[in-house]
């Protein structure tokens, strides 16, 4: 069995919400969502039952990447709202038990920041180095054959004329890469992080934190990795001198501040080497999960490499099913209301963090957006559609938003779903309200139990609190063996709350049992 590890840390037992500011509410009437949409709905957060909120990026931004192209770290995009809205949320937030980190950009700027607008003006600037140039080859090759995200595998080079020499981005060439060797280009990001935390924040998501350092001869990949986008692939041992510069600074504040990191290496054992040695990340995201199929033995599989790896490296585990840049668990895994209920119950279930994504309450899919709509480099926009609040169209906002809703947005509105006790919104949060008293879900140990193929089930236990999960992955009913009396607490099929629990679990069935 697992180590029960003690846990103190507020971010080890919280249920973290993520909203994407842009289709979470808007206050002002221009179709995209804002800060003040963000206020007016934390009561309904705290009813759902989460911990903490993690706020995509809602800084000065040209939006090419809404919003991941930070033009300004330290102001609010009017679009968003001010300062003082924020300053407003914050405040409402903690008033009301919730935790609040926000979406910190350290890898690349917008091309409309200032600071590029000073490094590309002429080769010596005083920023020049806070980005990453090289000169052309002799023929005006590019410096090596890093592949660019959102490209096909374009290059991660783009000449600027001006100056001659190209500029490193990985993603977008409106996104060049900073230079974190820069001894005041890392001194300039560390007053970024200031600010915010100056302001009352909790904590930080820490965009592709893993791409900030580079290997200093910027060597090619070899050729069969060339067309894979390089932030898929970079892993300079110097951006863990970065991380521990950064967690000391979280640590000089009081209030136990955060930062959990978008590792995006695809491979457990490479993103556990982001936690240092408890003095790096305090948490990175687990990514493989996000790629699974609904099938039992790859879940079984990616949880036991996940918590033999973290383990290793006492690392604390984080879960994810969906987020703003992957399909949503429903429209991924297939199979209806049933089975995205059955996956909530296999993310809040695990031991580990776990990160909704705004809309999995609701069971939403991602829309189907028609050709002429899309507006997303990465394709993304699926995932991104606005949350339906009401039943009436346009669904609580003012006017038609800036995507199209996804399927069904009356019936699955919120409206809709909290009139409704058999809703996927009553399931969640029931299951929230569950897991937050019970200590053996938010910190117990972790034990499989024996079942046949299509059904994981698992022990998770304190000294004095134990429940058991079990996930039906099978399209019929299979029975189980357990030692012992439980009844059920929480059902993904609400009449079976409460009753005891004699073995047999229905297709697609999740639950949480309570010993009796
Ligand atoms: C991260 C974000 C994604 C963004 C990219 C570039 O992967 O999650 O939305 O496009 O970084 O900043």
């Amino acid at each position: 069995m697992a180590e029960a590890v003690s846990s103190v840390a507020w971010w080890e037992e919280a249920v973290f919400y993520q909203i994407y500011p842009r289709s979470f509410s808007d206050s002002s009437g221009s179709g995209v969502g804002d800060l003040r949409g963000i206020t007016a709905h934390l009561d309904d957060l705290v009813w759902l039952g989460v911990d903490a909120l993690w706020i995509s990026p809602f800084f000065k931004s040209p939006m090419r990447d809404f919003g991941y192209d930070v033009s300004d770290y330290c102001e609010v995009d009017p679009l968003f709202g001010t300062l003082a809205d924020f300053d407003r949320l914050i405040e409402n937030a903690h008033a009301l038990g919730l935790r609040v980190i926000i979406d910190w950009v350290p890898a690349h700027t917008s091309s409309d920041h200032a600071w590029f607008l000073d490094a590309r003006s002429s080769r010596d600037s005083a920023r020049r180095d806070w980005y990453v140039w090289r000169d052309p080859g002799p023929n005006g090759e590019v410096p090596n054959n890093w592949a660019s995200a959102f490209s096909d595998g374009g290059p991660a080079w783009t000449l600027d004329q001006h100056t001659g020499q190209f500029y490193l981005h990985s993603f977008l060439s409106e996104q060049p890469d900073l230079n974190w060797a820069n001894p005041d280009l890392r001194a300039a990001m560390h007053d970024t992080l200031r600010f915010w935390l100056d302001r009352g924040v909790d904590g930080f998501r820490a965009d592709v934190v893993h791409n900030i350092g580079k290997d200093a001869a910027l060597a090619s990949v070899p050729a069969k990795l060339e067309k894979i986008p390089h932030c898929a692939l970079n892993d300079a041992d110097v951006t863990h001198d970065f991380l521990r510069d950064i967690r000391e600074l979280l640590g000089s504040y009081a209030d136990q501040r955060m930062m959990v990191g978008e590792v995006f290496l695809l491979d457990v054992e490479r993103m556990a080497t982001y936690h240092g040695r408890g003095d790096e990340l305090h948490l990175a995201f687990n990514f493989p999960a996000i790629f699974l199929p609904w099938d039992a033995a790859a879940w079984r599989n990616c949880i036991d490499t996940t918590y033999g790896v973290l383990e290793r490296h006492r690392a604390w585990p984080t879960w994810v099913v969906s987020n703003h840049d992957f399909s949503r668990q429903r429209t991924r895994f297939g199979g209806g209301e049933d089975r995205a209920r059955a996956a909530a119950v296999l993310l809040l279930g695990l031991r580990g963090t776990p990160f909704m994504y705004m809309g999995e309450e609701l069971g939403l899919e991602d829309a189907d957006v028609p050709e002429e709509a899309r507006v997303d480099p990465g394709g993304r926009d699926g995932c991104r559609a606005p949350i339906p609040w009401e039943v009436e169209s346009p669904h609580g906002w003012q006017k038609e938003p800036w995507l199209p809703f996804s399927p069904k947005p009356a019936e699955r509105s919120w409206q809709a779903q909290r009139s409704d006790p058999d809703s996927v919104l009553h399931f969640y949060r029931r299951l929230l309200v569950h897991r937050r008293q019970s200590p053996a879900l938010w910190s117990g140990s972790f034990e499989w139990l024996p079942t046949d193929e299509h059904l994981l089930a698992w022990r998770r236990g304190t000294d004095s609190d134990e429940r058991v999960v079990i996930i039906s992955f099978a399209d019929e009913q299979r029975t189980i063996d357990l030692d012992g009396d439980y009844q059920v607490a929480v059902s993904t099929k609400l009449p079976d709350e409460g009753q005891v629990f004699r073995g047999e679990i229905s297709p697609t069935n999740a639950i949480v049992l309570q010993p009796v």
